[in-house]
């Protein structure tokens, strides 16, 4: 089974629960979500490995530890995975960004492919998917699969909010993926949408309703 990590930190739950209420605009919506993705990185990031270095400071020599070699990728779902791209980038600057744009039928629920963008060093990168918003989990596996099929071997997943059939999908198709998210609401609705959730995510990013 997946592990599933609920990161629970107050702040992360505080702007959570502002970026779920419906009175909250695109502005403060997209500064929100970039600032929660950028809390979540510190998280998702915990099992990289150190090295020890050596760093000269002002006085001494310090032996000291550093972050040893990791090559990241972060996989933004288009369009709402692209609010978390940059808060994520702010703790991991030197991460390479693909891109998997997918969106979902609205009809069947299904996902649907319309790009795919990766760094051509996949393979040697610790890759996280991101998408604010783990519904069905058909968007999610779809993403996931398109990156296996492309000698991917090291992905997290990392949303906003998931609804529980999301997690379960997830798991079942990606057992070896683990998912980080702020929250796991109670259900979906006859629409697919998380209930109590934040609504479209994609929509309140880019004020498009
Ligand atoms: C939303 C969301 C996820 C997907 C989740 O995207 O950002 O990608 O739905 O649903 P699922 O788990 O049931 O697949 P949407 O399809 O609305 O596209 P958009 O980001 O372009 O608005
Ligand atoms: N996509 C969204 O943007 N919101 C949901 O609640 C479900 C899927």
């Amino acid at each position: 089974m997946a592990n599933v990590h609920i990161l629970d930190h107050p702040l992360i739950q505080h702007k959570l629960a502002l970026i779920r209420d419906k009175n909250t605009g695109s502005k403060d919506f997209r500064d929100l979500v970039e600032e929660v993705a950028m809390l979540m990185a510190y998280e998702v990031t915990r099992d990289f490995p150190l090295q020890e270095v050596a760093i000269e400071t002002p006085v001494a020599t310090a032996t000291t530890k550093m972050i040893a070699g990791r090559k990241v990728g972060l996989v933004p779902i288009l369009r709402a995975g692209l609010g978390m791209v940059d808060g994520m980038l702010r703790l991991i600057p030197a991460a390479k960004v693909g891109h998997v744009g997918l969106y979902r039928d609205p009809e069947t629920l299904q996902p649907v492919e319309y790009y795919c963008k990766l760094p051509p060093d996949v393979e040697e990168r610790d890759l996280i998917v991101i998408d604010p918003m783990l519904a069905t989990g058909g968007s999610a596996s779809a993403a996931i699969t398109f990156l296996k099929e492309r000698r991917a071997r090291s992905i997290k997943l990392m949303c906003l909010i998931a609804a529980p059939e999301g997690i379960k999908a997830v798991e079942e198709a990606h057992s070896d993926v683990d998912i980080f998210v702020a929250a796991i609401d109670k259900q979906l609705n006859d629409h697919g949408y998380i209930v109590p959730g934040l609504g479209d995510a994609g929509d309140r990013l880019f004020g498009t309703k």
